[in-house]
């Protein structure tokens, strides 16, 4: 059904630029020197942003694409673009970024957070986790519980809606997510180098469960040279996890007056220096069909894939959602159901345990919270 509902939407829809004023707002991407955010940020400025936040890892390449907007921006003044490191393998440098927004910035409109990480092997983060899920979730919703009082000192004092937009993927609904019950803890789990490698690594059961595929030759092939981001799909669905229970959790708060609209919008499958980096793996190369599976995949997924500027469009729309969309998947910028199984009494449960496990991973105290 899902995969379906993915192939209409790769090929049928076109989302729109929204129709909104960002005047006055300053904005904040992460990892916004190329591919989607750097198409966001584009469009943001076209719609009028006053300031925008490059948050890159590197700030040459951050530098060179503000170098970029301003060309394509000629009535845009240099102040007005702003690159700052920001480096998700470190809590310390999130934590570094998130004190300067909070003392340098007069408001925070919107927090886009788009960095993220496709990592195909185990590499051990220095604050000691799994870079995925260092990158994509630990450190990605660190700065965005950081960022909160900043948000809601914007929207008391501007009267305006702050967005806090965490870009997501329809790949979560791929995610097998087994460690959901793991005794020690789900976090734990998942950094554990050997599970992943055995399960992570190759390729999902309902394109090549054993015995299903009549081509065994063929199909150990597709396993060594298409890696599906398994384990990309899993830091998803927990993104998705944690900003559900941050908005439910906002929502009943006290001073939920002044509070962020929090979205979670996936651009679909889009064409971006992504693609370029995609190399069949050593293993497999050495067979002739390697190679050949290899480039027929990448091929598939080009052909698969809408435009960068297309995808962000999505992006740029949950920016500006209303509150309908308050802490909501979104898919060709509407709201959607998230996967089923997250809805069920389990999910519930499940989405409350990742929610305070990532708090602690990230040295937060939930007291301090809302
Ligand atoms: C932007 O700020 C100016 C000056 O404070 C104000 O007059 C104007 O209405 C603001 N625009 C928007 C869209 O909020
Ligand atoms: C990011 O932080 C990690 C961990 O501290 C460090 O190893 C890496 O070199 C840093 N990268 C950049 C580009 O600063
Ligand atoms: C996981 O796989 C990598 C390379 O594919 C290997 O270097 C590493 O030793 C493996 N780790 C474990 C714990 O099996």
């Amino acid at each position: 059904m899902f995969f379906f509902s993915f192939l209409y939407s790769q090929f049928f829809v076109t989302p729109a630029l929204p129709d909104h004023d960002f005047s006055n707002q300053t904005i904040i991407i992460t990892g916004s020197n190329s591919g989607l955010g750097f198409e966001a940020a584009k469009q943001f400025l076209a719609l009028h942003c006053f300031k925008l936040i490059i948050a890159v890892r590197s700030t040459s390449k951050g530098e060179a694409a503000k170098q970029s907007l301003l060309e394509t921006n000629p009535h845009i003044s240099a102040s007005q673009i702003e690159v700052w490191p920001l480096n998700l393998s470190s809590f310390k440098s999130v934590r570094a970024f998130a004190d300067r927004a909070s003392s340098e910035l007069e408001r925070v409109d919107a927090l886009v957070e788009n960095a993220g990480l496709d990592g195909g092997r185990f590499v051990l983060s220095e604050d000691g986790w799994e870079s995925t899920l260092q990158i994509n979730v630990i450190s990605t919703c660190l700065l965005a519980v950081l960022m909160l009082p900043k948000l809601r000192q914007t929207a008391e004092r501007f009267k305006g809606t702050p967005h806090l937009v965490l870009v997501t993927s329809d790949t979560h609904y791929w995610a097998r997510f087994e460690e959901r019950n793991a005794e020690g803890g789900i976090l734990r789990a998942l950094n554990d180098e050997e599970k992943f490698n055995s399960s992570d690594r190759y390729a999902p059961h309902f394109l090549l469960a054993e015995g299903k595929f009549r081509f065994p030759a063929l199909q150990s092939q597709l396993k060594l040279t298409f890696h599906p981001p398994l384990r990309y799909a899993t830091t998803k669905l927990l993104q998705i996890l944690f900003i559900r229970e941050f908005a439910r959790r906002l929502k009943s708060s006290p001073s939920a007056s002044y509070r962020p609209i929090l979205t979670l919008p996936t651009p679909g499958l889009c064409h971006t220096p992504f693609f370029g980096q995609m190399k069949p793996p050593e293993n497999a190369v050495s067979h002739p069909l390697g190679t050949v599976t290899h480039y027929a995949m990448k091929g598939m997924l080009i052909a698969l894939s809408r435009r960068a500027d297309v995808g962000a469009r999505t992006i740029v729309t949950a920016a500006c959602a209303g509150k309908e969309a308050d802490g909501a998947f979104m898919m060709d910028g509407q709201v959607r159901e998230v996967v089923g199984w997250v809805l069920t009494e389990e999910g519930r449960r499940v989405q409350e345990k990742v929610f305070r496990e990532i708090l602690a991973a990230a040295g937060v105290k939930e007291g301090d919270l809302v």
